[in-house]
């Protein structure tokens, strides 16, 4: 979908759809480079990712295996509890594996610190994160980012994976959503 379809949710456009695949390929020439010579698992984490997952994969000149997970917080409104519960794991065995999970955003980051934890006790060679976005609060966790595309204001952002009640996931650009959608 075009962000002109949702322009009146919209307070204004983030990141254009061409501005968002010139990150993902200079994002994906750093990748290369760092994992030359190794081979690569990359572990998308479900929904957000997959707009993400498909671009970075397909940017990537190298083979790559994939896989998925899909994680929920404990209640919605316990997600700064941080713990997390797998709804879906892997299909791999990662052990003595090079792992890049894949996202689209990292928020306060608890998600994604849970998940290198997690991953990291089933004994891989490495586990690093990309991720396209991230908020201001994830920059003070303790959380390793080894890629990031852009580090944005803490405002509600749509499109490119990103929804709000499960819609604008499919909106090729990133926007920030109006309040009088969420409000
Ligand atoms: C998003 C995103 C991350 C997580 C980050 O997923 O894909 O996995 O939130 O948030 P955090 O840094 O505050 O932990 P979400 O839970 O919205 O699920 P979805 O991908 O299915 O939309």
């Amino acid at each position: 979908m075009d962000s002109a379809h949702v322009e009146s949710d919209l307070v204004n456009i983030l990141f254009t759809e061409e501005q968002i695949q010139a990150k993902i390929a200079e994002m994906a020439r750093k990748i290369e480079a760092d994992y030359d010579g190794e081979e690569l698992l990359v572990v998308g984490v479900l929904k957000g990712a997959v707009m993400v997952m498909a671009d970075m994969a397909r940017a990537l000149n190298r083979h790559v295996e994939m896989d998925w997970m899909a994680v929920s917080s404990y209640g919605s409104g316990t997600k700064s509890s941080g713990v997390v519960r797998i709804l879906k794991d892997l299909d791999t065995d990662i052990q003595g594996r090079h792992v890049l999970i894949v996202d689209e955003i990292i928020d306060t980051g608890l998600t994604l610190s849970w998940l290198v934890s997690n991953l990291a006790s089933r004994g891989p060679k490495s586990v690093a994160i990309a991720t396209l976005l991230r908020k201001p609060d994830a920059v003070a966790m303790p959380v390793d980012v080894k890629y990031v595309g852009w580090d944005i204001p803490n405002e509600f952002v749509v499109g490119y994976g990103l929804d709000h009640n499960e819609k604008y996931r499919n909106m090729r650009d990133i926007g920030t959503l109006a309040p009088h959608v969420y409000s």
